[in-house]
């Protein structure tokens, strides 16, 4: 829709993180006017901070991406905060959209992570309740589910509107390589690098390999954002993916060879392999947002590789 986002408020919650910061890029693009609350001054666990921030700024469209999120090391070790914070977080900001008059839509992030253990793959919306999570990413994906019963039921009884987006495993310039809070790609894309610089010629690596994971591009993904805030009302779950599944051992073996490593990849089987198979079936979003996610893994991964590569520092703070 031309020229929808021109002068349009919106709230970005987490808008300076991995996936918010373009998200932010292409709203801005499109002059809508963009306020990103930080979480220093704006700690959205806390009750009431989200709804002064909607009363101050009267956004028309609130997206919220705000959340605690990491790998399986960090799900494993902080398991307590990735599941509260992310309830809370979640709970505060619809229930302040809904008291809010300014308020026309809220755009909600899932989690692959939500899905079932063992989800017959391809993942579609429909097995989302069909069993329990996989044990190291159950907390954060059950936070995250209990947001989408929240938005249903509210839509039911109070006619609030949302769109409710399930992206798989992200990856792209601007990811977070912290050894305490990386995912799988950054994950590897370091140890890989750090081989390099060591002249070590082995990597070692959790798990079997045998696992699979679908990686979807960071800018892919925020153009479906954008789109289901524009055009998509809804509050059935829509899949954002690729359609494309990669082992854990075939991931590795493309970033060693774009990164340069020749060494041995050793595996540590003793480590979690996290959810066995992942790839989701993403024809509603298709069908639904008009989208279709056009980053070939090896082009994603070249580009990731690129900006880490330039940006170590930054790349590697804690956030
Ligand atoms: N990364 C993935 O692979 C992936 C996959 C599927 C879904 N998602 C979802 O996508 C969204 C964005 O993820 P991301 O990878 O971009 O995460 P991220 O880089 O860690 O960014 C999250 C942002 O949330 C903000 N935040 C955290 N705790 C907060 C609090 N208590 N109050 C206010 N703000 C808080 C932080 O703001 P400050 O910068 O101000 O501290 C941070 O910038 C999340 O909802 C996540 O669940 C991510």
């Amino acid at each position: 829709m031309p020229g929808f986002w021109s002068g349009r408020r919106v709230i970005v919650t987490g808008g300076a993180g991995f996936l918010g910061r373009r998200v932010v890029e292409r709203l801005c693009a499109q002059d809508a006017a963009v306020v990103v609350p930080r979480q220093a001054k704006h700690d959205l666990t806390v009750p009431g901070v989200a709804e002064a921030l909607l009363a101050t700024h009267e956004p028309e469209t609130v997206i919220h991406l705000a959340a605690r999120v990491g790998g399986i090391g960090y799900n494993q070790v902080e398991p307590a905060p990735l599941y509260l914070a992310n309830l809370l977080m979640g709970t505060h900001v619809i229930e302040a959209a809904r008291h809010a008059p300014s308020v026309d839509k809220t755009v909600l992030l899932g989690t692959v992570c939500s899905y079932p253990k063992f989800t017959p793959v391809p993942f579609r919306e429909e097995s989302l309740w069909d069993g329990y999570p996989e044990e190291t990413n159950a907390p954060y994906g059950l936070a995250k589910k209990a947001h989408l019963v929240h938005a249903q039921v509210n839509a039911a009884q109070y006619g609030q509107r949302f769109a409710y987006l399930i992206p798989t495993n992200l990856f792209g310039p601007g990811d977070k390589f912290h050894p305490h809070v990386s995912h799988v790609i950054p994950a590897l894309i370091k140890k890989c690098v750090d081989a390099l610089d060591a002249g070590d010629d082995t990597v070692d690596v959790w798990g079997t390999g045998a696992a699979s994971r679908e990686y979807l591009y960071v800018d892919d993904a925020a153009e479906a954002i954008v789109l289901a805030a524009e055009s998509h009302e809804g509050t059935e779950p829509i899949n954002l993916g690729t359609d494309h599944e990669v082992t854990i051992r075939e991931t590795v073996e493309t970033i060693a060879a774009i990164v340069g490593f020749a060494g041995e990849l050793r595996w540590d089987p003793t480590k979690p392999d996290g959810q066995p198979r992942r790839r989701v079936d993403a024809s509603r979003a298709e069908r639904l947002l008009g989208w279709r996610a056009t980053t070939p893994f090896d082009t994603g991964l070249r580009a990731t590789v690129d900006w880490y590569l330039a940006n170590r520092e930054d790349a590697e703070r804690l956030p």
